[in-house]
């Protein structure tokens, strides 16, 4: 078949993506490359983002790997003048690079609860700052997207500085897309929910067996399965292309009916209620 007429989504933008030495990023790079983006990937380990890198150029994408931890402000002023300098300017942005530290709220130690903020939520800030100046400065507008979370519609068990990080960003997030809107900026936020990434081999390897797992997992998952990493980055490119012209200071729900489910389906049948007529 003839695919000629098909464009490719991103072609010509330069992104940027944190967090894409594993897991969420990676995909977002391959699949951010494959729609034509030039892609500048950013992570704490150089060896790591040249992994990916070299992966990617050998499928014929134009990448640069720049090491950067997103906590140091320095970094982030360094990745934006090296993606500037390589390319000559920024379209897009992932705000993707996140940790977590799982433990009662009462146990949480104030340099874990630092630390998750500096990262999830002060980087985020910080690279949306500086990458929206260099959109001002360049002119054409530009598209922001933040990996947030589910944590963004309600609370999980032991993660009160990821919750307090990830509602951070749509908080900042919604103020950055009213005052940027005028210039073209868009900023939105995706909040995935559950996917196959090495954090679902941590919760598998917690459990009594698989099964178990899955079992909890899927009452609690209306679309009973894990999302795919690329799945998500599909998401991103959708949001960071011209297909979402009209769409800034959204929290897009990337959860399979996650946040739409108040409880998990119970075991057993209840009796349905009637209005007495029968
Ligand atoms: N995996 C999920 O189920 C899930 C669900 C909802 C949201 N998220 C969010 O998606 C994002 C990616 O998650 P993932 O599962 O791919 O995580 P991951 O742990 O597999 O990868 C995280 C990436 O961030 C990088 N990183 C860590 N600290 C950094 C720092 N200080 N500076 C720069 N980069 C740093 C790591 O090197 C790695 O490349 C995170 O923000 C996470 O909160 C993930």
């Amino acid at each position: 078949m003839d695919q000629s007429h098909i464009t490719m989504k991103l072609q010509n933008k330069t992104i940027i993506i944190t967090g894409a030495s594993k897991g969420l990023g990676v995909a977002m790079a391959e699949v951010c490359s494959r729609e034509g983006a030039k892609v500048v990937i950013a992570a704490p380990s150089q060896p790591d983002l040249d992994l990916v890198a070299d992966r990617i150029r050998a499928a014929g994408g134009t990448i640069e790997a720049v090491a950067a931890d997103v906590s140091r402000p320095a970094d982030l002023e360094n990745l934006v003048a090296k993606t500037v300098a390589t390319f000559g300017r920024i379209d897009g942005v992932i705000n993707n690079a996140g940790i977590n530290y799982v433990k009662p709220f009462l146990e949480i130690d104030p340099k874990e609860w630092q630390r998750v903020l500096d990262v999830d939520l002060n980087g985020a800030f910080l690279l949306t700052q500086l990458s929206a100046r260099q959109m001002v400065k360049q002119g054409g507008g530009g598209s922001i997207v933040q990996i947030a979370s589910v944590h963004t519609h309600a609370a999980l068990v032991g993660a009160a500085p990821y919750d307090a990080a990830k509602h951070g960003m749509v908080g900042f997030s919604k103020a950055a897309a009213v005052e940027l809107a005028p210039l073209g900026i868009r900023v939105n936020i995706l909040s995935p929910g559950l996917c196959a990434t090495e954090i679902w081999k941590d919760i598998v390897a917690a459990a009594p067996s698989e099964k178990e797992c899955l079992d909890y997992w899927y009452a609690n998952i209306p679309g009973q399965r894990l999302i795919a990493p690329e799945e998500v980055a599909k998401s991103c490119v959708f949001l960071l292309s011209d297909d979402s012209s009209c769409i800034t200071g959204a929290n897009i729900f990337a959860d399979l009916g996650m946040t739409s489910l108040l409880l998990g389906r119970e075991p057993y049948a209840s009796k349905a209620i009637t209005d007495g007529t029968k």
